[in-house]
């Protein structure tokens, strides 16, 4: 059975940290404020900004909801966005994703101030990222990271292989990884001899929203799997985009869903907020 990467250990450890260091950044008058932004009744949305909330009052930043109904139009919102852009309480805003279909979502995220993108969606956090000069990193890319940091694997050399392309996880994925000096592949959809490419990393990445889309074939002898995926299986029950059954023998280590890489992503909200609200007071 290969070790279990355990975000939800991981994660706790460092919201607790982050605690300390938040208590310590008001004693400095500065007070870490997060600005939550969700349009629609989407269940799914609902779970992650509750899960949010609940972080932020863990460790102790300030947070504000804003909860918009479906109809509410893009020029409603850029409004609020431009609110909370110019309000001196909010370090970081984040507007949950997919947005309704009437809405584009690029024009938010672009209407989000950089210094306050703590989702780093905006194309100049994206444009930081690329040159390997960042301040924001995508949450769950950089809680990947962080679980493979907190388990003592050296990426250097590793090959890195990613399954999906997204703009929140692949791609970001494939520039963090790079940076630490990863050669690293990313596949998709149209990928041609998709199982021969994953059988050969050493880390290998799933983020490719399907319920267990990479099989016990798909996976090398001793691998490190990270399971990005959060789905449901025929019967309802949640699942990655790992086959676990399927693989948990094979490989060398495996971050389970749930409690693996998910309590990892709020994690690197909460990481990402007091960072910003860390630079408002260096200026
Ligand atoms: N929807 C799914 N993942 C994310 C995320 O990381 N940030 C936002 N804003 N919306 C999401």
């Amino acid at each position: 059975m290969a070790k279990l990467l355990m975000g939800k250990e991981v994660s706790a450890r460092i919201k607790a940290e982050l605690k300390t260091e938040v208590e310590n950044l008001k004693k400095e008058g500065i007070n870490p404020g997060l600005a939550v932004i969700i349009v629609g009744e989407d269940p799914a949305s609902q779970v992650y900004v509750r899960n949010k909330e609940r972080a932020c009052e863990e460790c102790g930043i300030y947070s504000e909801k804003y909860a918009l109904p479906a109809e509410t139009t893009q020029e409603e919102l850029l409004k609020l966005i431009d609110e909370l852009n110019n309000k001196s309480s909010i370090s970081g805003i984040l507007v949950q994703l997919p947005v309704p279909k009437h809405i584009d979502e690029k024009t938010i995220i672009n209407a989000i101030a950089p210094n306050k993108d703590v989702d780093a969606f905006h194309p100049v956090n994206v444009g930081k990222i690329m040159v390997g000069n960042y301040d924001f990193v995508p949450c769950t890319p950089a809680g990947v990271m962080e679980l493979i940091k907190e388990s003592g694997i050296d990426v250097s050399g590793k090959e890195c292989v990613i399954v999906g392309r997204s703009n929140i996880v692949g791609k970001p994925m494939a520039m963090l990884l790079l940076h630490e000096n990863g050669t690293v592949t990313i596949t998709h959809s149209r990928t041609k001899n998709l199982a021969e490419i994953t059988r050969d990393a050493d880390i290998l990445v799933a983020a490719v929203g399907k319920p267990k889309f990479v099989t016990g074939d798909m996976v090398k002898e001793g691998a490190v799997v990270i399971d990005v995926g959060i789905n449901r299986d025929e019967e309802g029950k949640l699942c990655g985009d790992v086959d676990f059954d399927q693989v948990k023998d094979k490989v060398g280590m495996i971050t389970p869903v749930p409690g693996g890489v998910g309590p990892m992503t709020i994690t690197m909200l909460m990481e990402q907020t007091y960072q910003a609200a860390l630079r408002s007071l260096k200026g």
